[in-house]
């Protein structure tokens, strides 16, 4: 049975700074993501501090919020098979030291905190995602 999703990507402030959205998207495209959706954007502090709320009691919050509003980033609906294991899988781990060989934040991510990409980590919280960045 066909399992068509949708999930919410970022490329986040590190690596739009540093032109590496299209070579991103390109890897999306080869993967056969449909990227439906698409929208360059600043968030501003507070937007940040609501979309990572799930963070607020860990101690990179606030480090976090900063991080994800200091710059434009790069928001997306992507739709595939299985779309949002699909895109973990591809963005590999958290740290980029410990993703494998192949991913995008193995590619491209600079530290745990400055790792490229965002990527949806279930299909409830990809629904909640794109509604924070789309439906409004
Ligand atoms: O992004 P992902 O779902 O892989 O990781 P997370 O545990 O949901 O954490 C969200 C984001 O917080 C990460 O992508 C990192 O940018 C940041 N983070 C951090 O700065 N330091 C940590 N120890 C863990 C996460
Ligand atoms: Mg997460």
């Amino acid at each position: 049975m066909s399992n068509t999703q949708k999930t919410l990507s970022i490329i986040k402030p590190d690596a739009v700074q540093r032109n590496l959205t299209e070579e991103i998207k390109s890897i999306f495209k080869k993967n056969d993501f449909e990227i439906t959706s698409e929208k360059k954007i600043k968030i501003s502090k507070e937007e940040a501090e609501k979309f990572y709320i799930v963070h607020q009691t860990k101690p990179f919050y606030e480090d976090l919020c900063n991080y994800l509003s200091s710059g434009p980033i790069v928001v997306m609906i992507l739709s595939k098979e299985n779309a949002v294991l699909a895109n973990r899988e591809l963005m590999g781990a958290t740290n980029p030291e410990d993703a494998k060989e192949g991913t995008i934040r193995k590619k491209y991510g600079l530290s745990i905190d400055k790792n490229s990409v965002h990527g949806s980590d279930s299909e409830e919280n990809a629904k909640k995602e794109i509604d924070f960045f789309f439906n409004n």
